[in-house]
Protein backbone atom coordinates (compact mmCIF):
# COMPACT_ATOMS: atom_id res chain seq x y z
CA UNK A 1 0.00 0.00 0.00
CA UNK A 2 1.08 3.34 -0.82
CA UNK A 3 0.35 6.57 0.60
CA UNK A 4 0.27 8.41 -2.85
CA UNK A 5 -2.51 6.52 -3.55
CA UNK A 6 -4.72 6.68 -0.74
CA UNK A 7 -4.31 10.82 -1.15
CA UNK A 8 -5.15 10.44 -5.10
CA UNK A 9 -8.17 8.24 -4.20
CA UNK A 10 -9.67 10.40 -1.73
CA UNK A 11 -8.93 13.24 -3.97
CA UNK A 12 -10.96 11.74 -6.62
CA UNK A 13 -13.89 11.14 -4.25
CA UNK A 14 -13.33 7.81 -3.57
CA UNK A 15 -14.55 5.67 -0.67
CA UNK A 16 -11.19 4.71 1.59
CA UNK A 17 -11.08 1.17 3.01
CA UNK A 18 -10.61 -0.08 6.29
CA UNK A 19 -7.44 -1.58 5.63
CA UNK A 20 -5.99 1.98 4.09
CA UNK A 21 -7.25 3.89 7.04
CA UNK A 22 -5.99 1.44 9.22
CA UNK A 23 -2.29 2.02 6.84
CA UNK A 24 -2.49 6.02 7.02
CA UNK A 25 -3.15 6.19 11.00
CA UNK A 26 -0.58 3.74 11.97
CA UNK A 27 2.43 4.67 10.04
CA UNK A 28 1.57 8.46 10.97
CA UNK A 29 1.58 7.57 14.34
CA UNK A 30 4.84 5.76 14.27
CA UNK A 31 6.52 8.50 11.95
CA UNK A 32 6.60 6.54 8.81
CA UNK A 33 4.23 9.01 6.74
CA UNK A 34 5.52 12.84 6.55
CA UNK A 35 3.14 15.47 7.73
CA UNK A 36 2.44 16.79 4.06
CA UNK A 37 1.22 13.69 3.11
CA UNK A 38 -0.85 13.35 5.34
CA UNK A 39 -1.71 17.36 5.41
CA UNK A 40 -2.72 16.36 1.69
CA UNK A 41 -5.14 13.92 2.35
CA UNK A 42 -6.75 16.15 5.36
CA UNK A 43 -7.55 18.79 2.58
CA UNK A 44 -8.71 15.85 0.41
CA UNK A 45 -11.21 14.44 3.23
CA UNK A 46 -11.92 18.39 3.85
CA UNK A 47 -13.78 18.98 0.16
CA UNK A 48 -14.29 14.91 -0.48
CA UNK A 49 -15.67 13.95 2.33
CA UNK A 50 -15.76 11.17 4.71
CA UNK A 51 -18.74 8.16 4.30
CA UNK A 52 -19.71 6.96 7.71
CA UNK A 53 -18.05 3.97 7.43
CA UNK A 54 -14.75 6.08 6.72
CA UNK A 55 -15.36 7.72 9.85
CA UNK A 56 -16.22 4.96 12.04
CA UNK A 57 -13.41 2.74 10.92
CA UNK A 58 -10.66 6.27 10.95
CA UNK A 59 -12.33 6.72 14.81
CA UNK A 60 -11.50 3.02 15.80
CA UNK A 61 -7.86 3.28 14.14
CA UNK A 62 -7.38 6.53 16.15
CA UNK A 63 -8.95 5.03 19.35
CA UNK A 64 -6.65 2.29 19.02
CA UNK A 65 -3.41 3.97 18.71
CA UNK A 66 -2.19 4.35 22.27
CA UNK A 67 -3.41 3.19 25.39
CA UNK A 68 -6.77 1.61 25.41
CA UNK A 69 -7.43 2.23 28.79
CA UNK A 70 -9.10 -1.14 31.23
CA UNK A 71 -12.08 0.18 33.83
CA UNK A 72 -12.77 -3.49 34.39
CA UNK A 73 -11.19 -3.36 37.69
CA UNK A 74 -14.04 -1.08 38.45
CA UNK A 75 -17.38 -2.52 39.57
CA UNK A 76 -20.65 -0.89 38.09
CA UNK A 77 -21.69 0.36 34.59
CA UNK A 78 -18.86 3.70 34.08
CA UNK A 79 -20.24 6.49 32.31
CA UNK A 80 -18.40 8.99 31.15
CA UNK A 81 -19.08 12.90 30.20
CA UNK A 82 -17.89 14.89 27.74
CA UNK A 83 -18.25 18.38 26.80
CA UNK A 84 -17.79 20.35 23.36
CA UNK A 85 -16.57 23.75 25.61
CA UNK A 86 -17.53 26.88 25.99
CA UNK A 87 -17.54 29.73 28.31
CA UNK A 88 -18.12 29.61 31.90
CA UNK A 89 -18.18 25.53 31.60
CA UNK A 90 -17.91 24.19 35.06
CA UNK A 91 -20.27 21.44 34.77
CA UNK A 92 -17.95 18.35 35.28
CA UNK A 93 -17.34 20.31 38.79
CA UNK A 94 -20.56 19.74 40.25
CA UNK A 95 -21.70 17.07 37.95
CA UNK A 96 -19.39 14.61 38.71
CA UNK A 97 -19.95 14.58 42.13
CA UNK A 98 -24.09 14.48 41.64
CA UNK A 99 -23.43 11.23 39.89
CA UNK A 100 -20.77 9.69 41.58
CA UNK A 101 -22.87 10.38 45.22
CA UNK A 102 -25.81 8.55 43.18
CA UNK A 103 -23.46 5.41 42.48
CA UNK A 104 -22.40 5.98 39.42
CA UNK A 105 -18.18 5.24 39.40
CA UNK A 106 -16.25 8.19 38.04
CA UNK A 107 -13.27 7.33 36.34
CA UNK A 108 -12.50 10.48 34.02
CA UNK A 109 -9.62 11.82 31.65
CA UNK A 110 -9.86 15.59 31.61
CA UNK A 111 -7.74 17.97 29.94
CA UNK A 112 -6.61 21.25 30.26
CA UNK A 113 -7.55 24.57 28.61
CA UNK A 114 -6.00 26.92 25.39
CA UNK A 115 -7.54 30.38 25.18
CA UNK A 116 -10.68 31.35 27.01
CA UNK A 117 -10.85 30.02 30.57
CA UNK A 118 -8.76 27.30 32.07
CA UNK A 119 -9.95 23.53 31.94
CA UNK A 120 -11.59 20.91 34.34
CA UNK A 121 -7.85 20.29 35.15
CA UNK A 122 -6.66 24.39 35.52
CA UNK A 123 -9.86 24.72 37.63
CA UNK A 124 -9.77 22.03 40.28
CA UNK A 125 -6.47 23.30 41.47
CA UNK A 126 -8.02 26.28 42.66
CA UNK A 127 -8.05 23.73 45.71
CA UNK A 128 -4.67 24.10 47.43
CA UNK A 129 -2.74 20.79 47.02
CA UNK A 130 -5.02 19.27 44.37
CA UNK A 131 -3.31 17.36 41.68
CA UNK A 132 -4.47 15.45 38.94
CA UNK A 133 -1.44 13.37 38.20
CA UNK A 134 -2.52 9.92 39.54
CA UNK A 135 -0.92 6.36 38.27
CA UNK A 136 -3.52 4.58 36.67
CA UNK A 137 -3.66 2.15 39.75
CA UNK A 138 -4.25 5.26 42.24
CA UNK A 139 -6.88 6.43 39.33
CA UNK A 140 -8.69 2.64 39.66
CA UNK A 141 -8.14 2.45 43.55
CA UNK A 142 -10.03 6.10 44.17
CA UNK A 143 -12.39 5.22 41.92
CA UNK A 144 -12.96 1.73 43.85
CA UNK A 145 -12.68 3.12 47.43
CA UNK A 146 -14.87 6.93 46.92
CA UNK A 147 -16.41 6.48 43.74
CA UNK A 148 -14.77 9.27 42.18
CA UNK A 149 -10.97 10.41 40.28
CA UNK A 150 -10.10 12.56 37.83
CA UNK A 151 -6.56 12.44 36.06
CA UNK A 152 -5.18 14.12 33.32
CA UNK A 153 -4.93 12.68 29.84
CA UNK A 154 -1.68 10.80 29.27
CA UNK A 155 0.32 11.47 26.10
CA UNK A 156 -0.40 7.75 24.92
CA UNK A 157 -4.16 8.30 24.80
CA UNK A 158 -5.16 8.30 21.28
CA UNK A 159 -1.68 9.49 19.75
CA UNK A 160 -2.98 9.46 16.42
CA UNK A 161 -5.37 11.90 17.18
CA UNK A 162 -2.87 14.06 19.28
CA UNK A 163 -1.00 14.28 15.94
CA UNK A 164 -3.59 14.57 13.19
CA UNK A 165 -5.06 17.70 15.45
CA UNK A 166 -2.35 19.58 15.74
CA UNK A 167 -1.42 19.05 11.70
CA UNK A 168 -5.46 20.06 11.41
CA UNK A 169 -5.02 23.08 12.90
CA UNK A 170 -2.25 24.69 11.17
CA UNK A 171 -3.11 23.29 7.66
CA UNK A 172 -6.91 24.68 8.04
CA UNK A 173 -8.55 21.39 8.30
CA UNK A 174 -10.71 21.24 11.70
CA UNK A 175 -13.79 22.32 10.76
CA UNK A 176 -14.90 19.12 9.14
CA UNK A 177 -17.87 17.33 10.68
CA UNK A 178 -16.39 13.70 10.13
CA UNK A 179 -13.04 14.63 11.15
CA UNK A 180 -14.42 16.59 14.60
CA UNK A 181 -16.49 13.79 15.42
CA UNK A 182 -13.75 11.41 15.18
CA UNK A 183 -11.11 13.18 17.11
CA UNK A 184 -13.43 13.65 20.13
CA UNK A 185 -15.04 10.28 20.07
CA UNK A 186 -11.16 8.05 19.86
CA UNK A 187 -10.55 9.83 22.56
CA UNK A 188 -13.66 8.76 24.52
CA UNK A 189 -13.15 5.49 23.55
CA UNK A 190 -9.52 4.62 24.22
CA UNK A 191 -10.91 6.43 28.18
CA UNK A 192 -12.79 2.96 28.56
CA UNK A 193 -16.25 4.29 30.04
CA UNK A 194 -18.86 1.48 29.45
CA UNK A 195 -21.41 4.77 28.34
CA UNK A 196 -20.88 8.46 26.93
CA UNK A 197 -23.10 11.32 27.67
CA UNK A 198 -22.24 14.14 25.06
CA UNK A 199 -22.72 18.08 25.89
CA UNK A 200 -22.91 19.32 22.32
CA UNK A 201 -22.42 23.01 22.48
CA UNK A 202 -24.26 25.57 19.91
CA UNK A 203 -24.70 29.24 20.00
CA UNK A 204 -21.68 32.53 19.88
CA UNK A 205 -19.05 30.89 22.26
CA UNK A 206 -19.19 27.62 21.09
CA UNK A 207 -17.42 25.51 18.39
CA UNK A 208 -20.61 24.90 16.43
CA UNK A 209 -21.90 28.23 16.08
CA UNK A 210 -25.35 26.97 13.91
CA UNK A 211 -27.52 24.68 15.87
CA UNK A 212 -27.90 22.33 12.94
CA UNK A 213 -24.51 22.12 12.96
CA UNK A 214 -24.09 20.97 16.59
CA UNK A 215 -27.05 18.79 15.56
CA UNK A 216 -25.47 16.89 13.37
CA UNK A 217 -21.92 17.07 15.03
CA UNK A 218 -23.74 15.56 18.25
CA UNK A 219 -25.66 12.45 15.72
CA UNK A 220 -22.28 11.53 14.04
CA UNK A 221 -20.78 11.04 17.73
CA UNK A 222 -23.42 9.42 19.12
CA UNK A 223 -23.72 6.90 15.98
CA UNK A 224 -19.82 6.68 16.16
CA UNK A 225 -20.51 5.66 19.68
CA UNK A 226 -23.30 3.10 19.90
CA UNK A 227 -21.19 1.95 17.01
CA UNK A 228 -18.25 1.17 19.06
CA UNK A 229 -20.07 -0.59 21.40
CA UNK A 230 -20.94 2.12 23.88
CA UNK A 231 -24.09 3.30 24.76
CA UNK A 232 -23.59 6.97 23.60
CA UNK A 233 -26.33 9.67 24.55
CA UNK A 234 -25.75 13.89 23.50
CA UNK A 235 -27.79 16.34 24.83
CA UNK A 236 -27.79 19.84 22.90
CA UNK A 237 -27.25 22.88 24.91
CA UNK A 238 -26.83 26.92 24.91
CA UNK A 239 -23.54 28.06 24.74
CA UNK A 240 -24.70 31.81 22.92
CA UNK A 241 -23.97 33.47 26.48
CA UNK A 242 -21.02 32.00 29.06
CA UNK A 243 -23.00 29.75 31.52
CA UNK A 244 -24.19 30.66 35.03
CA UNK A 245 -22.38 33.64 35.84
CA UNK A 246 -19.01 33.08 36.37
CA UNK A 247 -15.81 32.96 34.51
CA UNK A 248 -12.63 31.93 35.56
CA UNK A 249 -11.17 28.98 37.36
CA UNK A 250 -11.71 29.73 41.18
CA UNK A 251 -14.91 31.68 40.39
CA UNK A 252 -16.27 28.77 38.36
CA UNK A 253 -15.46 26.17 41.30
CA UNK A 254 -16.96 28.51 43.74
CA UNK A 255 -20.00 28.54 41.30
CA UNK A 256 -20.25 24.46 41.04
CA UNK A 257 -20.10 24.87 45.13
CA UNK A 258 -22.98 27.06 45.12
CA UNK A 259 -24.91 24.67 42.94
CA UNK A 260 -24.11 21.80 45.16
CA UNK A 261 -25.12 23.65 48.17
CA UNK A 262 -28.78 24.23 46.26
CA UNK A 263 -27.90 27.66 45.30
CA UNK A 264 -27.00 26.94 41.43
CA UNK A 265 -28.01 29.20 38.62
CA UNK A 266 -31.04 28.33 36.65
CA UNK A 267 -29.28 27.42 33.22
CA UNK A 268 -26.50 25.65 34.98
CA UNK A 269 -28.58 23.75 37.15
CA UNK A 270 -30.60 22.61 34.19
CA UNK A 271 -27.66 21.19 32.00
CA UNK A 272 -25.96 19.69 35.25
CA UNK A 273 -30.10 17.90 36.02
CA UNK A 274 -30.31 16.77 32.07
CA UNK A 275 -26.63 15.84 31.76
CA UNK A 276 -26.72 13.84 35.32
CA UNK A 277 -29.97 12.29 34.39
CA UNK A 278 -28.91 10.57 31.64
CA UNK A 279 -25.48 9.38 32.78
CA UNK A 280 -27.77 7.74 35.65
CA UNK A 281 -29.86 5.61 32.91
CA UNK A 282 -27.40 4.87 30.88
CA UNK A 283 -25.58 3.75 34.48
CA UNK A 284 -28.64 1.43 35.56
CA UNK A 285 -29.20 3.93 38.75
CA UNK A 286 -32.25 5.02 37.79
CA UNK A 287 -35.13 3.67 35.07
CA UNK A 288 -36.62 7.01 33.64
CA UNK A 289 -35.98 10.69 33.78
CA UNK A 290 -38.47 11.49 36.78
CA UNK A 291 -36.12 9.03 39.23
CA UNK A 292 -33.35 10.17 38.19
CA UNK A 293 -34.14 13.97 38.38
CA UNK A 294 -35.69 13.19 41.80
CA UNK A 295 -32.24 10.95 42.89
CA UNK A 296 -29.90 14.12 41.88
CA UNK A 297 -32.50 16.51 43.62
CA UNK A 298 -31.60 14.19 46.93
CA UNK A 299 -28.12 14.53 46.67
CA UNK A 300 -28.37 17.80 46.39
CA UNK A 301 -30.38 18.52 49.25
CA UNK A 302 -29.53 15.95 51.32
CA UNK A 303 -25.40 17.66 51.58
CA UNK A 304 -24.10 14.08 49.76
CA UNK A 305 -23.11 15.92 46.74
CA UNK A 306 -20.89 18.32 48.64
CA UNK A 307 -19.47 16.10 50.92
CA UNK A 308 -18.71 13.97 47.90
CA UNK A 309 -16.59 16.65 46.12
CA UNK A 310 -14.75 16.89 49.56
CA UNK A 311 -14.10 13.50 49.49
CA UNK A 312 -12.75 13.50 46.10
CA UNK A 313 -10.72 16.57 46.95
CA UNK A 314 -8.91 15.06 49.59
CA UNK A 315 -8.53 11.90 47.88
CA UNK A 316 -6.30 13.88 45.13
CA UNK A 317 -4.52 15.38 47.57
CA UNK A 318 -6.01 19.16 48.35
CA UNK A 319 -7.88 20.88 51.06
CA UNK A 320 -10.98 19.49 51.96
CA UNK A 321 -12.09 22.50 53.65
CA UNK A 322 -12.23 24.56 50.68
CA UNK A 323 -15.30 22.85 49.91
CA UNK A 324 -16.99 24.13 52.69
CA UNK A 325 -15.44 27.54 52.91
CA UNK A 326 -14.92 29.24 49.45
CA UNK A 327 -12.81 31.87 51.14
CA UNK A 328 -9.78 29.33 51.09
CA UNK A 329 -10.05 29.41 47.28
CA UNK A 330 -7.65 32.07 45.67
CA UNK A 331 -8.53 35.69 45.29
CA UNK A 332 -7.82 38.45 43.12
CA UNK A 333 -7.05 41.72 44.72
CA UNK A 334 -9.26 44.19 42.79
CA UNK A 335 -13.06 43.64 42.50
CA UNK A 336 -14.76 46.41 40.48
CA UNK A 337 -18.02 46.33 39.18
CA UNK A 338 -19.24 47.37 35.84
CA UNK A 339 -22.12 49.52 35.26
CA UNK A 340 -24.39 49.98 32.53
CA UNK A 341 -23.97 52.82 30.36
CA UNK A 342 -27.88 53.11 29.32
CA UNK A 343 -31.17 51.39 30.81
CA UNK A 344 -32.59 48.19 28.79
CA UNK A 345 -32.73 44.74 28.05
CA UNK A 346 -29.81 42.28 27.87
CA UNK A 347 -30.55 40.65 24.05
CA UNK A 348 -27.33 39.76 23.25
CA UNK A 349 -24.28 38.83 25.23
CA UNK A 350 -21.62 37.76 22.84
CA UNK A 351 -20.31 34.87 24.60
CA UNK A 352 -16.38 34.65 23.08
CA UNK A 353 -16.29 38.01 24.08
CA UNK A 354 -16.14 37.39 27.96
CA UNK A 355 -14.24 34.28 27.59
CA UNK A 356 -11.54 36.55 25.83
CA UNK A 357 -12.07 39.62 28.86
CA UNK A 358 -10.86 36.19 31.14
CA UNK A 359 -8.00 35.36 28.59
CA UNK A 360 -7.18 39.29 28.92
CA UNK A 361 -7.19 38.67 32.88
CA UNK A 362 -5.01 36.20 33.08
CA UNK A 363 -7.51 33.33 33.67
CA UNK A 364 -6.58 31.74 30.34
CA UNK A 365 -3.91 30.46 28.10
CA UNK A 366 -2.35 32.61 25.16
CA UNK A 367 0.18 29.74 24.88
CA UNK A 368 0.40 26.13 25.66
CA UNK A 369 3.17 27.52 28.28
CA UNK A 370 1.12 30.41 29.81
CA UNK A 371 0.53 30.50 33.37
CA UNK A 372 -2.58 30.43 34.51
CA UNK A 373 -3.99 33.30 37.02
CA UNK A 374 -6.65 31.19 39.19
CA UNK A 375 -8.38 33.96 41.20
CA UNK A 376 -8.99 35.61 38.01
CA UNK A 377 -12.45 36.50 35.86
CA UNK A 378 -16.20 37.92 35.34
CA UNK A 379 -18.93 37.16 37.16
CA UNK A 380 -22.25 38.17 35.17
CA UNK A 381 -24.67 40.19 37.41
CA UNK A 382 -27.36 40.26 34.23
CA UNK A 383 -27.87 37.73 31.20
CA UNK A 384 -30.14 37.86 28.30
CA UNK A 385 -33.44 39.52 28.77
CA UNK A 386 -32.70 40.90 32.21
CA UNK A 387 -33.74 44.66 32.38
CA UNK A 388 -30.92 46.96 33.87
CA UNK A 389 -31.38 50.79 34.97
CA UNK A 390 -28.41 52.99 33.53
CA UNK A 391 -25.70 52.80 36.62
CA UNK A 392 -26.46 49.76 37.69
CA UNK A 393 -24.13 46.36 38.11
CA UNK A 394 -24.02 44.98 34.89
CA UNK A 395 -20.93 42.15 35.70
CA UNK A 396 -18.38 42.18 38.17
CA UNK A 397 -14.68 41.75 37.57
CA UNK A 398 -11.83 40.16 39.47
CA UNK A 399 -8.49 41.44 38.44
CA UNK A 400 -5.14 41.19 39.91
CA UNK A 401 -3.81 44.69 37.08
CA UNK A 402 -5.47 47.53 36.84
CA UNK A 403 -4.40 48.05 33.29
CA UNK A 404 -5.85 44.42 32.62
CA UNK A 405 -9.06 45.79 34.55
CA UNK A 406 -9.71 48.00 32.34
CA UNK A 407 -9.21 46.58 28.65
CA UNK A 408 -11.56 43.79 29.64
CA UNK A 409 -14.27 46.28 31.04
CA UNK A 410 -14.18 48.34 27.67
CA UNK A 411 -14.32 44.56 25.76
CA UNK A 412 -17.16 43.25 28.34
CA UNK A 413 -19.06 46.81 27.57
CA UNK A 414 -18.47 46.23 23.74
CA UNK A 415 -19.91 42.29 24.35
CA UNK A 416 -23.16 43.20 25.90
CA UNK A 417 -26.06 44.76 23.71
CA UNK A 418 -29.06 46.57 24.89
CA UNK A 419 -32.72 47.41 23.64
CA UNK A 420 -35.73 48.69 24.69
CA UNK A 421 -37.34 46.03 23.17
CA UNK A 422 -37.35 42.15 25.71
CA UNK A 423 -35.53 40.10 23.15
CA UNK A 424 -36.93 36.51 23.19
CA UNK A 425 -35.23 34.16 25.02
CA UNK A 426 -34.84 30.43 23.48
CA UNK A 427 -35.11 27.47 25.54
CA UNK A 428 -31.34 26.02 26.99
CA UNK A 429 -31.53 22.35 26.04
CA UNK A 430 -32.12 22.29 22.65
CA UNK A 431 -32.29 18.85 22.31
CA UNK A 432 -31.76 14.91 23.14
CA UNK A 433 -30.23 12.64 20.91
CA UNK A 434 -29.95 9.04 22.14
N1 LIG B 1 -11.99 18.96 19.79
C1 LIG B 1 -11.32 17.83 19.49
O1 LIG B 1 -10.92 17.08 20.39
N2 LIG B 1 -11.09 17.53 18.20
C2 LIG B 1 -11.51 18.32 17.17
O2 LIG B 1 -11.28 17.98 16.03
C3 LIG B 1 -12.20 19.51 17.50
C4 LIG B 1 -12.43 19.79 18.82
Amino acid sequence: MRMYDIIMKKRNGGELSKEEIDFFIEGYTRGEIPDYQVSALMMAVYFRKMTEGETLALTLAMAHSGDMLDLSQIGGIKVDKHSTGGVGDKTSLALTPMVAACGIPVAKMSGRGLGHTGGTIDKLESFPGFTTALTTEQFIRNVNRIGIAIMGQTADLAPADKKLYALRDVTATVDDMSLIASSIMSKKLAAGADAIVLDVKTGSGAFMKEEGNARALAEEMVRLGNHAGRRTIAVISDMDQPLGFAVGNALEVEEAIETLRGNGPADFLELCMTLGSQMLIAGGKAADRSSALAKLQAVIENGSALDKLAEFVEAQGGDPKAVYDTGLLPKASVVHEIKSPVEGYISHIACDEVGICSLILGGGRETKESVIDLSVGIVLRKKVGDFVKEGETLAVIHANRQEKLEEAQRRYLSACTITSEKPEVRPFIKGIIA
